[in-house]
């Protein structure tokens, strides 16, 4: 069973248009999360999913809400800033408002908080189950646009899939 499952993840073609890559994206998601009930394992495994799946990008990840607080969760790239109080950086926002945002532009983002210098343009995905916010997903890139409304779509179908996956609560 888990050998087939890695099978599914190894075959993830990224030149595939957009659309048909975050389908695929979503499938190999439930396909490798189905059956393992630990909340860590899965989130570990969804940003490392997510990074092998998509190209152009330097980070990936999920803040996780404590209190008032995003804390850095599971990710991909480089160490990043732990911390972001709900409603600050590209983060916080996205949570405050539960809504996905797409920046093109890190720089003219009012708030923007830079981990990695190199990131140009961020898409935050706030993940929301049955009305409770649990986190956000967080990817940057080191170009200029590279998230566009396909991205918003397939990001969010991700978020969508993973939501029922994980038991947010024992995080
Ligand atoms: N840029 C984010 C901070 C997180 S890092 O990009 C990983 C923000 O402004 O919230």
């Amino acid at each position: 069973m888990n050998k087939m499952r890695f099978v599914e993840t190894a075959t993830l073609d990224t030149t595939l248009p957009k659309g048909e890559l975050y389908r695929d994206l979503a499938a190999s998601l439930e396909s490798l999360l189905a059956g393992e009930s630990d909340a860590l394992a899965n989130l570990a495994n969804a940003s490392a999913l997510l990074a092998a799946a998509l190209t152009h990008i330097n980070w990936c990840g999920f803040y996780l809400v404590r209190g008032e607080e995003l804390v850095l969760g599971p990710f991909q790239g480089k160490p990043a800033c732990v911390r972001i109080p709900v409603g600050k950086g590209v983060c916080g926002t996205a949570a405050a408002r539960r809504e996905t945002l797409v920046v093109p532009d890190v720089n003219a983002f009012p708030g923007h908080i830079a981990c990695d210098a190199a990131s140009r343009s961020e898409i935050v995905v706030p993940i929301l189950e049955n009305g409770s916010l649990r986190g956000v997903l967080d990817t940057d890139s080191p170009e200029p646009a590279r998230f566009d409304e396909e991205d918003r779509a397939g990001l969010e179908k991700f978020v969508a899939v993973l939501v029922p996956l994980v038991r947010w609560r024992s995080l």
